[in-house]
Protein backbone atom coordinates (compact mmCIF):
# COMPACT_ATOMS: atom_id res chain seq x y z
CA UNK A 1 0.00 0.00 0.00
CA UNK A 2 1.22 3.87 -0.77
CA UNK A 3 1.51 6.16 1.44
CA UNK A 4 -1.02 7.17 3.23
CA UNK A 5 -2.59 10.86 3.58
CA UNK A 6 -5.49 12.41 5.54
CA UNK A 7 -7.07 14.98 3.91
CA UNK A 8 -9.95 16.73 5.62
CA UNK A 9 -12.82 17.64 3.11
CA UNK A 10 -15.22 20.31 4.51
CA UNK A 11 -16.81 22.14 1.50
CA UNK A 12 -18.72 25.60 2.73
CA UNK A 13 -21.82 23.85 1.77
CA UNK A 14 -21.59 20.83 3.40
CA UNK A 15 -22.74 19.97 7.07
CA UNK A 16 -21.41 19.18 9.96
CA UNK A 17 -18.97 22.15 9.49
CA UNK A 18 -16.40 20.98 12.43
CA UNK A 19 -14.73 23.63 14.44
CA UNK A 20 -11.16 23.86 13.98
CA UNK A 21 -10.13 22.04 16.81
CA UNK A 22 -12.06 18.82 15.64
CA UNK A 23 -10.74 19.25 12.31
CA UNK A 24 -7.47 18.85 13.23
CA UNK A 25 -8.32 16.19 15.54
CA UNK A 26 -9.76 14.53 13.01
CA UNK A 27 -6.30 15.05 10.83
CA UNK A 28 -4.33 13.71 13.05
CA UNK A 29 -6.34 11.09 14.47
CA UNK A 30 -4.51 7.36 13.33
CA UNK A 31 -7.04 5.90 10.56
CA UNK A 32 -8.30 2.23 11.20
CA UNK A 33 -5.78 0.09 9.58
CA UNK A 34 -8.91 -2.47 8.61
CA UNK A 35 -10.42 0.10 7.19
CA UNK A 36 -8.07 2.02 4.87
CA UNK A 37 -7.24 -0.27 2.31
CA UNK A 38 -11.22 -2.07 1.48
CA UNK A 39 -12.62 -0.47 -1.21
CA UNK A 40 -16.31 0.56 -1.12
CA UNK A 41 -18.95 0.62 -3.90
CA UNK A 42 -19.98 3.68 -5.16
CA UNK A 43 -18.84 5.88 -2.75
CA UNK A 44 -20.60 4.37 -0.23
CA UNK A 45 -19.80 4.53 3.91
CA UNK A 46 -17.56 2.55 5.53
CA UNK A 47 -19.72 3.09 8.60
CA UNK A 48 -22.36 4.98 10.49
CA UNK A 49 -20.16 7.76 11.09
CA UNK A 50 -20.43 8.34 7.42
CA UNK A 51 -23.97 8.63 7.78
CA UNK A 52 -23.17 11.58 10.70
CA UNK A 53 -21.31 13.76 9.20
CA UNK A 54 -17.67 11.73 8.96
CA UNK A 55 -16.96 9.82 5.64
CA UNK A 56 -14.09 7.04 6.32
CA UNK A 57 -13.52 5.80 3.00
CA UNK A 58 -10.39 4.45 0.71
CA UNK A 59 -9.66 6.73 -2.49
CA UNK A 60 -6.54 5.14 -4.09
CA UNK A 61 -3.66 6.17 -1.55
CA UNK A 62 -5.75 8.78 -0.20
CA UNK A 63 -7.35 8.38 3.39
CA UNK A 64 -10.26 10.36 3.54
CA UNK A 65 -12.17 12.03 6.09
CA UNK A 66 -15.46 13.31 4.52
CA UNK A 67 -18.11 15.28 5.75
CA UNK A 68 -21.78 13.46 4.07
CA UNK A 69 -23.40 16.60 2.40
CA UNK A 70 -26.92 14.57 3.44
CA UNK A 71 -26.42 13.79 7.34
CA UNK A 72 -30.01 11.86 8.47
CA UNK A 73 -29.21 14.08 11.72
CA UNK A 74 -26.99 16.72 12.87
CA UNK A 75 -24.11 15.76 14.85
CA UNK A 76 -22.06 17.60 17.23
CA UNK A 77 -18.08 18.03 17.49
CA UNK A 78 -18.63 16.27 21.11
CA UNK A 79 -20.58 13.55 19.48
CA UNK A 80 -17.83 13.10 16.43
CA UNK A 81 -15.31 12.93 18.94
CA UNK A 82 -17.14 10.37 20.52
CA UNK A 83 -17.43 8.32 17.73
CA UNK A 84 -13.81 8.08 17.22
CA UNK A 85 -12.92 7.04 20.91
CA UNK A 86 -15.62 4.11 20.32
CA UNK A 87 -13.68 2.80 17.20
CA UNK A 88 -10.71 2.83 19.58
CA UNK A 89 -12.29 1.45 21.93
CA UNK A 90 -14.04 -1.38 19.98
CA UNK A 91 -11.45 -2.43 18.05
CA UNK A 92 -11.85 -1.98 13.85
CA UNK A 93 -13.79 -5.91 13.40
CA UNK A 94 -16.26 -4.79 16.08
CA UNK A 95 -16.83 -0.88 15.17
CA UNK A 96 -17.09 -2.32 10.77
CA UNK A 97 -19.53 -4.77 11.83
CA UNK A 98 -21.84 -2.88 13.59
CA UNK A 99 -21.20 0.47 11.36
CA UNK A 100 -21.90 -1.51 8.00
CA UNK A 101 -24.59 -3.69 9.14
CA UNK A 102 -26.25 -0.08 10.61
CA UNK A 103 -25.65 1.53 7.35
CA UNK A 104 -27.14 -1.54 4.95
CA UNK A 105 -29.23 -4.01 6.54
CA UNK A 106 -30.85 -2.26 9.65
CA UNK A 107 -34.00 -1.48 7.99
CA UNK A 108 -34.51 -5.23 6.37
CA UNK A 109 -37.66 -6.84 6.79
CA UNK A 110 -36.12 -10.27 5.41
CA UNK A 111 -32.50 -10.54 6.06
CA UNK A 112 -29.77 -11.20 8.97
CA UNK A 113 -29.53 -11.85 12.07
CA UNK A 114 -30.69 -15.36 14.04
CA UNK A 115 -34.03 -14.43 12.80
CA UNK A 116 -34.85 -14.37 8.89
CA UNK A 117 -38.16 -12.17 8.90
CA UNK A 118 -38.04 -8.70 11.30
CA UNK A 119 -41.92 -7.92 11.63
CA UNK A 120 -41.21 -4.37 13.31
CA UNK A 121 -39.64 -3.35 9.89
CA UNK A 122 -43.14 -4.26 7.84
CA UNK A 123 -45.28 -1.34 7.90
CA UNK A 124 -48.05 -2.54 6.41
CA UNK A 125 -48.37 -5.45 8.86
CA UNK A 126 -48.00 -2.55 11.51
CA UNK A 127 -51.06 -0.19 10.23
CA UNK A 128 -52.93 -3.70 9.76
CA UNK A 129 -52.50 -4.17 13.38
CA UNK A 130 -53.43 -1.12 14.28
CA UNK A 131 -56.79 -0.61 12.31
CA UNK A 132 -57.58 -4.31 13.67
CA UNK A 133 -57.03 -3.08 17.38
CA UNK A 134 -59.06 0.15 16.90
CA UNK A 135 -61.81 -1.68 15.15
CA UNK A 136 -61.94 -3.98 17.41
CA UNK A 137 -61.84 -1.28 20.36
CA UNK A 138 -59.32 -3.12 21.86
CA UNK A 139 -55.90 -0.58 21.36
CA UNK A 140 -57.18 1.25 24.32
CA UNK A 141 -57.42 -2.00 26.71
CA UNK A 142 -54.05 -2.88 25.24
CA UNK A 143 -52.17 0.52 25.79
CA UNK A 144 -53.42 0.69 29.40
CA UNK A 145 -51.81 -2.91 29.98
CA UNK A 146 -48.46 -1.18 28.41
CA UNK A 147 -48.32 0.97 31.40
CA UNK A 148 -49.27 -1.15 34.42
CA UNK A 149 -45.53 -2.27 34.64
CA UNK A 150 -45.45 -4.84 37.53
CA UNK A 151 -42.01 -5.19 40.03
CA UNK A 152 -41.14 -8.80 39.85
CA UNK A 153 -38.88 -10.42 42.32
CA UNK A 154 -36.66 -13.25 41.62
CA UNK A 155 -33.42 -14.84 43.38
CA UNK A 156 -30.21 -15.50 42.27
CA UNK A 157 -28.41 -18.48 44.24
CA UNK A 158 -25.23 -18.46 43.32
CA UNK A 159 -22.48 -20.97 44.69
CA UNK A 160 -19.72 -18.35 44.78
CA UNK A 161 -20.72 -15.24 46.17
CA UNK A 162 -18.69 -13.53 47.98
CA UNK A 163 -20.37 -12.82 51.96
CA UNK A 164 -20.75 -9.37 51.15
CA UNK A 165 -23.24 -9.32 48.09
CA UNK A 166 -25.50 -11.98 50.10
CA UNK A 167 -28.86 -9.90 49.88
CA UNK A 168 -27.81 -7.79 46.91
CA UNK A 169 -30.49 -6.39 44.98
CA UNK A 170 -29.99 -5.55 41.06
CA UNK A 171 -32.80 -4.02 39.02
CA UNK A 172 -33.04 -5.01 35.05
CA UNK A 173 -34.77 -2.72 32.60
CA UNK A 174 -35.06 -3.73 29.59
CA UNK A 175 -36.57 -3.22 26.04
CA UNK A 176 -37.89 0.50 26.85
CA UNK A 177 -38.92 1.27 22.98
CA UNK A 178 -38.91 5.04 24.62
CA UNK A 179 -40.24 6.30 21.48
CA UNK A 180 -43.35 4.55 20.96
CA UNK A 181 -45.46 6.18 23.55
CA UNK A 182 -44.12 8.63 26.39
CA UNK A 183 -46.77 7.77 28.31
CA UNK A 184 -44.71 4.34 28.94
CA UNK A 185 -42.16 6.50 30.16
CA UNK A 186 -44.35 8.33 32.51
CA UNK A 187 -45.60 5.08 34.06
CA UNK A 188 -41.88 3.57 34.16
CA UNK A 189 -40.31 6.64 36.13
CA UNK A 190 -43.64 6.18 38.69
CA UNK A 191 -42.82 2.52 39.00
CA UNK A 192 -38.99 2.96 39.17
CA UNK A 193 -39.01 6.05 42.17
CA UNK A 194 -40.20 3.79 45.06
CA UNK A 195 -38.05 0.69 44.32
CA UNK A 196 -35.07 -0.25 46.20
CA UNK A 197 -31.98 -1.58 44.98
CA UNK A 198 -27.69 -1.83 44.98
CA UNK A 199 -27.21 -1.82 41.20
CA UNK A 200 -29.11 -1.36 38.23
CA UNK A 201 -28.47 -3.01 34.60
CA UNK A 202 -30.63 -1.85 31.34
CA UNK A 203 -30.29 -4.95 28.62
CA UNK A 204 -30.80 -2.80 25.79
CA UNK A 205 -33.31 -1.55 22.96
CA UNK A 206 -33.91 1.87 23.85
CA UNK A 207 -35.47 2.66 20.31
CA UNK A 208 -38.79 1.59 18.62
CA UNK A 209 -37.64 1.78 15.30
CA UNK A 210 -34.62 -0.29 14.38
CA UNK A 211 -33.70 2.40 12.53
CA UNK A 212 -33.78 6.28 11.35
CA UNK A 213 -33.47 8.71 14.12
CA UNK A 214 -33.15 7.94 17.27
CA UNK A 215 -33.19 11.93 19.34
CA UNK A 216 -36.85 11.01 21.04
CA UNK A 217 -35.92 7.57 21.97
CA UNK A 218 -32.44 9.46 23.58
CA UNK A 219 -34.71 12.54 24.99
CA UNK A 220 -36.83 9.56 27.07
CA UNK A 221 -33.88 7.78 28.01
CA UNK A 222 -32.35 10.50 29.92
CA UNK A 223 -35.22 11.21 31.71
CA UNK A 224 -34.89 7.08 32.68
CA UNK A 225 -31.30 7.46 33.33
CA UNK A 226 -32.48 10.50 36.06
CA UNK A 227 -35.01 8.59 37.59
CA UNK A 228 -32.11 5.66 38.59
CA UNK A 229 -30.24 5.91 41.70
CA UNK A 230 -27.03 4.67 42.64
CA UNK A 231 -24.79 2.82 39.50
CA UNK A 232 -26.11 1.59 36.60
CA UNK A 233 -24.78 0.11 33.25
CA UNK A 234 -26.32 -0.44 29.97
CA UNK A 235 -26.20 -2.44 26.72
CA UNK A 236 -27.46 -2.26 23.56
CA UNK A 237 -30.33 -4.10 21.90
CA UNK A 238 -30.74 -4.98 18.83
CA UNK A 239 -32.99 -1.67 17.81
CA UNK A 240 -29.89 0.44 19.13
CA UNK A 241 -27.56 2.33 17.13
CA UNK A 242 -23.91 2.42 18.22
CA UNK A 243 -23.83 6.13 18.15
CA UNK A 244 -26.48 6.09 20.84
CA UNK A 245 -24.20 4.87 23.08
CA UNK A 246 -21.80 7.90 23.77
CA UNK A 247 -25.02 9.45 24.18
CA UNK A 248 -26.45 7.49 26.91
CA UNK A 249 -22.75 7.32 28.59
CA UNK A 250 -23.22 11.19 29.03
CA UNK A 251 -26.59 11.15 30.60
CA UNK A 252 -24.61 9.04 33.29
CA UNK A 253 -24.98 5.22 31.62
CA UNK A 254 -21.98 3.59 31.21
CA UNK A 255 -22.10 1.20 28.16
CA UNK A 256 -20.58 -2.72 28.20
CA UNK A 257 -19.69 -3.78 25.10
CA UNK A 258 -18.09 -6.22 25.07
CA UNK A 259 -16.81 -5.52 28.37
CA UNK A 260 -16.93 -5.93 32.03
CA UNK A 261 -16.94 -4.64 35.29
CA UNK A 262 -15.61 -5.06 38.58
CA UNK A 263 -18.06 -4.39 41.55
CA UNK A 264 -16.88 -4.18 44.77
CA UNK A 265 -18.55 -4.48 47.94
CA UNK A 266 -16.55 -4.41 51.32
CA UNK A 267 -13.23 -5.07 49.76
CA UNK A 268 -15.24 -8.28 47.85
CA UNK A 269 -16.25 -8.54 44.05
CA UNK A 270 -18.10 -9.85 41.48
CA UNK A 271 -17.78 -9.04 38.08
CA UNK A 272 -20.78 -7.85 35.24
CA UNK A 273 -19.74 -8.32 31.64
CA UNK A 274 -22.02 -7.01 28.74
CA UNK A 275 -21.94 -7.85 25.25
CA UNK A 276 -23.13 -6.04 22.21
CA UNK A 277 -26.27 -7.61 20.18
CA UNK A 278 -26.59 -10.95 19.68
CA UNK A 279 -29.61 -11.00 17.82
CA UNK A 280 -29.29 -8.90 14.45
CA UNK A 281 -25.80 -7.33 14.80
CA UNK A 282 -23.99 -10.96 15.97
CA UNK A 283 -21.59 -8.51 17.44
CA UNK A 284 -21.34 -10.32 20.93
CA UNK A 285 -18.24 -11.51 21.97
CA UNK A 286 -17.94 -13.62 25.31
CA UNK A 287 -14.19 -13.68 25.16
CA UNK A 288 -13.29 -10.10 25.06
CA UNK A 289 -16.11 -9.43 27.28
CA UNK A 290 -14.55 -12.08 29.62
CA UNK A 291 -11.19 -11.37 29.42
CA UNK A 292 -8.92 -11.00 32.58
CA UNK A 293 -11.89 -11.65 34.96
CA UNK A 294 -10.67 -14.60 37.27
CA UNK A 295 -11.89 -18.02 36.40
CA UNK A 296 -13.14 -18.27 39.92
CA UNK A 297 -15.02 -14.76 40.11
CA UNK A 298 -18.64 -14.87 40.29
CA UNK A 299 -19.92 -12.96 36.70
CA UNK A 300 -23.02 -12.21 35.97
CA UNK A 301 -23.30 -11.33 31.93
CA UNK A 302 -25.78 -9.28 30.43
CA UNK A 303 -26.54 -10.59 26.88
CA UNK A 304 -29.81 -8.43 24.95
CA UNK A 305 -31.40 -11.75 24.32
CA UNK A 306 -30.87 -15.33 25.82
CA UNK A 307 -29.74 -16.76 22.10
CA UNK A 308 -26.71 -16.70 23.59
CA UNK A 309 -27.62 -19.77 25.77
CA UNK A 310 -24.84 -22.07 24.41
CA UNK A 311 -21.95 -19.89 24.08
CA UNK A 312 -22.94 -18.58 27.82
CA UNK A 313 -22.37 -21.85 28.90
CA UNK A 314 -19.74 -23.14 27.09
CA UNK A 315 -17.82 -19.68 29.14
CA UNK A 316 -18.85 -20.73 32.45
CA UNK A 317 -21.03 -17.56 33.25
CA UNK A 318 -22.96 -17.64 36.83
CA UNK A 319 -25.46 -15.78 35.37
CA UNK A 320 -26.96 -14.42 32.25
CA UNK A 321 -29.72 -11.52 32.16
CA UNK A 322 -31.26 -11.15 29.02
CA UNK A 323 -34.40 -9.87 27.47
CA UNK A 324 -35.67 -8.76 23.94
CA UNK A 325 -38.67 -11.21 23.65
CA UNK A 326 -40.81 -8.96 25.35
CA UNK A 327 -42.36 -12.15 26.80
CA UNK A 328 -45.02 -12.39 23.27
CA UNK A 329 -46.10 -8.89 24.08
CA UNK A 330 -49.57 -9.58 22.43
CA UNK A 331 -50.59 -13.08 24.18
CA UNK A 332 -53.66 -15.22 24.72
CA UNK A 333 -55.20 -15.87 27.75
CA UNK A 334 -52.67 -17.41 29.86
CA UNK A 335 -49.63 -15.94 28.68
CA UNK A 336 -49.21 -18.59 25.92
CA UNK A 337 -47.10 -16.83 22.82
CA UNK A 338 -48.32 -17.06 19.36
CA UNK A 339 -45.60 -15.03 17.53
CA UNK A 340 -41.28 -15.45 19.07
CA UNK A 341 -38.74 -13.29 17.83
CA UNK A 342 -35.82 -15.58 19.51
CA UNK A 343 -33.98 -18.61 18.49
CA UNK A 344 -34.21 -20.63 21.95
CA UNK A 345 -36.19 -22.77 23.88
CA UNK A 346 -39.65 -21.53 24.34
CA UNK A 347 -38.98 -21.99 28.00
CA UNK A 348 -36.51 -19.33 27.99
CA UNK A 349 -39.00 -16.59 26.69
CA UNK A 350 -39.85 -14.90 29.85
CA UNK A 351 -38.47 -15.37 33.46
CA UNK A 352 -36.03 -18.11 35.52
CA UNK A 353 -34.57 -20.65 33.39
CA UNK A 354 -31.97 -23.16 33.24
CA UNK A 355 -30.08 -25.03 30.36
CA UNK A 356 -27.44 -27.72 32.21
CA UNK A 357 -25.50 -25.19 34.90
CA UNK A 358 -26.44 -21.99 33.32
CA UNK A 359 -28.89 -20.20 35.01
CA UNK A 360 -30.53 -16.96 33.61
CA UNK A 361 -33.75 -14.71 33.47
CA UNK A 362 -35.38 -13.02 29.97
CA UNK A 363 -37.21 -10.31 31.17
CA UNK A 364 -40.96 -9.60 29.59
CA UNK A 365 -39.30 -5.93 29.28
CA UNK A 366 -40.87 -2.19 29.82
CA UNK A 367 -42.03 -1.28 26.51
CA UNK A 368 -43.62 -2.53 23.24
CA UNK A 369 -42.66 -3.16 19.81
CA UNK A 370 -44.79 -2.50 16.41
CA UNK A 371 -48.05 -1.03 18.55
CA UNK A 372 -47.84 0.10 22.12
CA UNK A 373 -50.02 -2.97 23.64
CA UNK A 374 -49.96 -5.44 25.75
CA UNK A 375 -52.00 -8.61 26.45
CA UNK A 376 -51.67 -11.61 28.50
CA UNK A 377 -48.24 -10.86 29.27
CA UNK A 378 -47.74 -7.11 31.45
CA UNK A 379 -44.25 -5.01 31.12
CA UNK A 380 -42.09 -5.47 34.27
CA UNK A 381 -39.09 -4.28 36.02
CA UNK A 382 -37.18 -7.13 37.84
CA UNK A 383 -35.03 -6.99 41.21
CA UNK A 384 -33.06 -9.66 41.50
CA UNK A 385 -31.48 -10.49 44.76
CA UNK A 386 -28.26 -12.47 45.27
CA UNK A 387 -28.38 -15.21 47.32
CA UNK A 388 -25.19 -17.90 48.28
CA UNK A 389 -26.43 -21.50 47.38
CA UNK A 390 -23.71 -24.25 47.25
CA UNK A 391 -25.99 -26.48 45.21
CA UNK A 392 -26.32 -23.32 43.01
FE1 LIG B 1 -34.73 -6.61 20.99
Amino acid sequence: MGRMMTKIVTPQDRKPPFSPVIRTLLQFHRPCAQTVGVPLPGGAVTCALLRHGIASQEKKTTHVIAADSTPPQSISDEDALAQLALRDRLGCHHYRQRMNTEHYHAAEVFGGGRTRFHPENFPILRITLQCLLRATLTYWWGNWNARQHRVRENTIALRRLPPAFEGYRILQISDLHLDIDPKITTALIATLNPLHYDLCVITGDYRAETFGPYDAAMREAIRIVDAIRGPRYGILGNHDFLAMAPILERAGLPMLLNEHVAIERDGQHIYLAGVDDPHYYETENFEQALQGIPAEATTIVLSHTAETYRKALACGIDYMLSGHTHGGQICLPGGFAPLRNAQHPRAMDKGPWHYHELRGYTTTGVGCSMVPVRFFCPPEVVIHTLRHDPQG
